[in-house]
């Protein structure tokens, strides 16, 4: 079996935590009709509609821990357990680098999912020797910017979007702000887990 961890978000929810499986593909397909229209838009870019066409679906699924990986929390006590799930893919120019995007059911959103998502991708990147993860986002998304800012990451705009990045070694150096702790400890207590003691 693969990798799996249980935990708990700070209100103490238990939840799961693993890396998406083929058997997902219903549940994937489930979780995007449940987003909102403007969920959809700021991590799709395009008003894509209630379905994920199957191109994504297997771009999602897809994995190899050197190049891609799609990591998803879920929270088993619901009848639709899905709460988040977020991916990283390696640039093939520059393989030190690697670009992730997360996306968190509305309902579910401000409950530190995001931020252990964001832990999860710093250390199953930096395990396959990235350096540096960059996120993009648009201007007027200012929660998900700010929420990237407030986890420590350098945000530049290049005329068109956001870019946000952090530096995978720097890991000292987070901010004090609340998402920025959070994702600290979430470091700590995933590190032994995923990169071994
Ligand atoms: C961006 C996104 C992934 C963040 O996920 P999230 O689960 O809401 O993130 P978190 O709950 O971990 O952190 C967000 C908020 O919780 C706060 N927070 C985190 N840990 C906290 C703590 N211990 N105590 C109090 N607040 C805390 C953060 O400061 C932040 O607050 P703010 O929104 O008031 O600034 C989510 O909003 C989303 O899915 N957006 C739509 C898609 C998108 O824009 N994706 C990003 C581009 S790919």
């Amino acid at each position: 079996m693969g990798e799996r961890f249980e935990l708990r978000l700070r209100d103490g929810t238990p939840v799961i935590v693993r890396p998406l499986l083929e058997e997902d593909r219903p549940a994937v397909a489930e979780a995007y009709r449940r987003l909102s229209p403007e969920g959809r838009y700021q991590r799709f870019w395009s008003p894509i509609g209630e379905l994920l066409g199957d191109a994504m679906l297997d771009r999602l699924i897809e994995q190899d821990p050197q190049t891609h990986v799609t990591w998803v929390v879920l929270d088993p006590a619901r009848e639709f357990p899905g709460v988040g799930g977020a991916s990283w893919w390696r640039n093939r120019a520059n393989p030190a680098e690697a670009e992730i995007s997360a996306m968190v059911l509305d309902a579910d959103q401000r409950r530190g999912i995001g931020t252990l998502l964001l832990a999860v991708m710093w250390l199953t990147a930096f395990r396959a020797g990235v350096e540096h993860l960059v996120a993009y986002t648009l201007q007027d998304n200012r929660r998900a910017a700010k929420w990237m800012q407030d986890c420590g990451a350098d945000g530049t705009w290049d005329g068109y979007k956001l870019v946000f990045r952090w530096d995978l070694n720097n890991l000292d150096s987070l901010p004090a702000t609340a998402a920025g702790v959070d994702l600290a400890e979430w470091l700590a207590i995933l590190s032994p887990m995923i990169l071994g003691d």
